[in-house]
């Protein structure tokens, strides 16, 4: 494939192909004009040959020969790839082009088509019940027309006898869709008793229909399964429409259903589409790709619709959409949206449409409450998706005032962003300090002295991470909650911290007072800047500080030999009065 496109490139002019329809003049190596993609006032297109691409300094749109031909003529690739061939006189390897019976073929299938809907329309224009049910769903005339909205009626043999009268052979419209066929072989109608939605593809050839019962009933909506000339995941209903105006404004509208889109296009929200009664697939996404950078999810507000709203979004964005999700109120759809509080409330909710981020955390804070472990393994997920710093900082530091572990906000925040920052590499979430009971402990109740905490806030430093560590394992404690410090420390970190990594492992600790004690020395500005001067300063002072407390104990008890000393030595650490002096 790789070869094949190569070879195309290699004999396929791209300033004579761009050249056709964009009049280019030379600009140094390349050539330039006005770009064909946007209202372009000064010459912004640039063609180059030597690269085979062509690009707009304005409006960003760039691309090759192939995206070329699909995006001028909306093809997709494989037809681009064609028609490029056949230029360079490259002998595609794989099928190609159709035969040309499998043309004639299609022409008929076309007719068939053509024929049915010609039919279906015939057919409302004359029943009661269609037209009564289309003003009980308050849908003009003149919007019936535009959707060449239709009826099938119920009688069983309605289009079967027609499209024979027709001419067409019953066999191709049974794979059309339109017929079937019972055990005896006789043919009836697919569609009964329903409102016709006409299904065009972006080129607005008819390639399916979806038909909705009039009342109530199951099922609701009956849609042309694949047939020769229809591929539901590779068609959007409404795309011919909205595609002219999508083009320009590279966004799209995602809604759920037929009277969706109908009811968008009427708000003047001209560019809605929607998949066909099929989940969102990624070749709609491929397709809605080709239209648009920017996609609004407007699916229901019902529960169904939020979760389908998830899948369509993650489908999106690796595609490498960009995505807002509009926020219907509860229990609407843009149809009963429409119906009720006319087109500006349609239009609203398009334009108030939010990020991706916030619809994920107003699904999670519904799903869950932060008292949950679980809301904060999700919340740090949503997190990492984060967009923007901008967007981030906003959730985070909002966030950080929930947090159950950590009242301190600040201290919550950076706990949240090294969290973050280990999910983004990809490594292991630490054990959230929430799934630990959550207590509400105020600041630590836990003394040190403030040369023990420059020694494990040199941990946190990548210049002395495995050196501190290296000290955190002695034995020059003077208080106990440094010495305890110490031990969960070496428990949770027994080899000393990778330097590129996070400082997660702070929260592998057990005591959720002494992960407190432990962020607070990360974070206190009397350490900053920290260095290994820091950290020997550290030690040195711990030192003297352990021998001066030895040397007292030594005085009170009158001073008795080396022997004394080694018994002190074990009852360390020391506690007293000088180390107070100087408590972090
Ligand atoms: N759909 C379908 N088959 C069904 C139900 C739904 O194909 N049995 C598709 C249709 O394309 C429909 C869309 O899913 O338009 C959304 O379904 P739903 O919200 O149930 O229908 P609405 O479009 O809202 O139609 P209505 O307002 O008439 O209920
Ligand atoms: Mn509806």
């Amino acid at each position: 494939m790789a070869d094949e496109r190569d070879d195309i490139r290699s004999r396929v002019s791209i300033v004579e192909l761009v050249g056709q329809r964009v009049r280019l003049t030379r600009a140094g190596k390349d050539w330039k004009g006005l770009c064909p993609f946007h209202d372009d006032k000064t010459p912004s297109f640039t063609v180059s040959e030597r690269f085979g691409t062509y690009r707009c300094w304005a409006c960003g749109e760039h691309g090759d020969i192939f995206t070329w031909v699909m995006k001028t003529q909306n093809v997709e690739f494989g037809e681009a790839i064609q028609q490029l061939a056949d230029i360079a006189g490259v002998k595609l390897e794989r099928k190609g082009a159709p035969r040309p019976e499998q043309k004639a073929e299609r022409e008929l299938a076309r007719a068939a088509m053509e024929d049915a809907l010609l039919f279906f329309r015939e057919e409302l224009a004359r029943s009661e019940a269609a037209k009564a049910y289309l003003t009980r769903r308050d849908l003009p005339l003149d919007v019936v027309q535009a959707w060449e909205m239709g009826y099938a009626p119920d009688n069983g043999e309605a289009i079967t006898v027609y499209l024979k009268r027709k001419g067409h052979s019953l066999n191709l419209c049974k794979e059309l869709f339109l017929v079937d066929q019972d055990p005896s072989g006789g043919f009836f109608d697919k569609f009964r008793g329903r409102l016709m939605f006409p299904i065009r593809d972006e080129q607005g050839h008819l390639v399916a229909f979806g038909g909705r019962l009039l009342g109530d009933g199951q099922p609701k909506y009956i849609n042309s399964s694949d047939t020769p000339l229809f591929r539901k995941s590779r068609v959007l209903y409404g795309l011919h429409r909205a595609r002219d105006v999508a083009s320009k404004e590279r966004h799209l509208v995602l809604c759920e259903g037929y009277l969706d889109v109908i009811a968008c296009h009427r708000a003047k929200v001209t560019t809605a589409v929607a998949s066909l009664g099929t989940a969102f697939t990624p070749d709609h996404a491929k397709l809605i790709k080709r239209w648009a950078d920017d996609v609004t999810l407007l699916y229901d507000a019902d529960e169904a619709g939020q979760k389908a709203t998830e899948k369509a979004l993650e489908i999106l964005e690796e595609t490498g959409l960009r995505v807002k999700i509009a926020q219907m109120p509860a229990g609407d759809d843009p149809d009963t949206l429409l119906k009720r509080d006319g087109a500006g409330s349609v239009l609203k909710v398009v334009q108030d449409s939010q990020s991706p981020m916030d619809f994920r955390f107003r699904r999670l804070e519904k799903k869950l409450k932060p008292a949950d472990g679980a809301f904060w393994e999700e919340a740090v997920q949503i997190l990492a998706t984060a967009k923007s710093d901008l967007e981030f900082d906003k959730h985070v530091v909002r966030l950080a005032g929930l947090y159950p572990e950590i009242p301190n906000p600040v201290q919550a925040q950076s706990a949240l962003r090294r969290w973050v920052g280990r999910v983004r590499k990809g490594q292991p979430g630490p054990a959230p300090v929430a799934r630990s009971k959550a207590r509400h402990e105020p600041i630590p109740n836990l003394k040190i002295h403030s040369a023990e905490a420059a020694i494990f806030r040199g941990l946190f430093e990548p210049t002395t991470s495995a050196k501190s560590h290296e000290v955190v394992k002695g034995d020059q404690w003077l208080t106990v909650a440094g010495r305890e410090l110490a031990a969960e420390i070496l428990t949770a970190l027994p080899q000393p911290p990778d330097p590129d990594e996070q400082d997660l492992w702070v929260h592998r600790i057990e005591n959720p007072e002494m992960v407190q004690l432990l962020t607070l020395i990360a974070e206190d500005r009397r350490f900053q800047p920290f260095g290994e001067q820091q950290l020997t300063d550290a030690l040195t002072e711990l030192k003297k500080r352990l021998e001066q407390a030895e040397l007292q104990d030594l005085k009170k008890e009158s001073g008795k030999g080396n022997e004394i000393v080694a018994r002190l030595k074990k009852m360390r650490p020391k506690y007293d009065k000088s180390v107070e002096t100087d408590m972090f």
